[in-house]
């Protein structure tokens, strides 16, 4: 099957320099993300997940190493085009909901989508398509703070697709949901993939990793397994006739 790399990271370093302290958050984590996955990133607390995924969204500049997103060398672009890049190719959904709580649900969608310079009938139309997309368009005219914790975060959802992104990426996005809610979310998200949407989760809980299609384990900041044997194991077939394609 052909498949198309989206993400290539090669030997990632990640320091952090706290007082006078070096912290070596990732070391040397190269990883390959393929179209239409969805893939969860795994480790105990501290090992550097967030910190991967915040390169992996350009919110953390490495301290070095190469990151290919679509064969473009991002992290060469200055930081007015890795701006325009992130708003454009890359949706954010964080483990507390970080709706604007005083305002409306379209309100909220909107505001990435006034950045991308969108019109106003062009607004709404795009606002309206994500909110179906995680069934909530009935919700769009509601406050934020009137949302149930489980809307609140398909909204977060809703409002990380709404500029039609390649790549979706999650820090513990059901961190702080019950089971129930969490089993909605991971459900849209899973809905989502089949729609051609590639999806990156930080997550612990083993139930999540589950529902992807590859774990990507890490350890004290080095990736210990990309998955794809595990993934055979658990019989995902698919993922390894893509695994005897893979490059070395
Ligand atoms: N801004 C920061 N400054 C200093 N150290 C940090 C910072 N962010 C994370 N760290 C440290 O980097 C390591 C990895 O953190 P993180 O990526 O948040 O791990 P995880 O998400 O797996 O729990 C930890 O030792 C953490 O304390
Ligand atoms: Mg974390």
């Amino acid at each position: 099957m052909d498949k198309e790399i989206i993400i290539e990271t090669r030997d990632l370093v990640k320091d952090y320099y706290d007082g006078g302290n070096v912290i070596h958050a990732l070391k040397a984590a190269s990883i390959t993300i393929y179209k239409g996955e969805m893939v969860a990133i795994m480790g105990p607390s501290g090992s550097g997940k967030s910190t991967l995924l915040y390169v992996l969204g350009l919110l953390h500049p490495p301290t070095e190493g190469q990151y290919i997103f679509k064969g473009n060398d991002i992290l060469k672009y200055s930081r007015e085009k890795q701006a325009v890049f992130r708003n454009r190719e890359l949706g954010f959904v964080f483990q507390s909901c970080d709706l604007l709580a005083n305002s409306t649900v379209f309100e909220n969608l909107e505001l990435p989508l006034i950045y991308a310079e969108s019109d106003r009938h062009t607004r709404r139309k795009k606002i309206l398509d994500a909110l179906n997309l995680v069934g909530l368009s009935h919700r769009v005219d509601h406050w934020a703070n009137r949302l149930s914790g489980g809307e609140r975060q398909r909204a977060a959802i809703a409002r990380a697709l709404v500029n039609n992104p390649s790549l979706i990426l999650g820090d513990e996005p059901t961190g702080q949901l019950d089971q129930k809610n969490t089993d909605v979310v991971v459900q849209q998200l899973r809905t989502l993939v089949g729609q051609g949407y590639t999806v990156v989760l930080v997550t612990h809980e083993d139930e999540i990793g589950a529902a992807c299609d590859r774990i990507i384990r890490i350890r004290d900041g080095a990736v210990v397994s990309d998955g794809w044997e595990e993934a055979a194991q658990r019989g995902r077939d698919s993922y390894v006739s893509r695994d005897a394609t893979a490059s070395p």
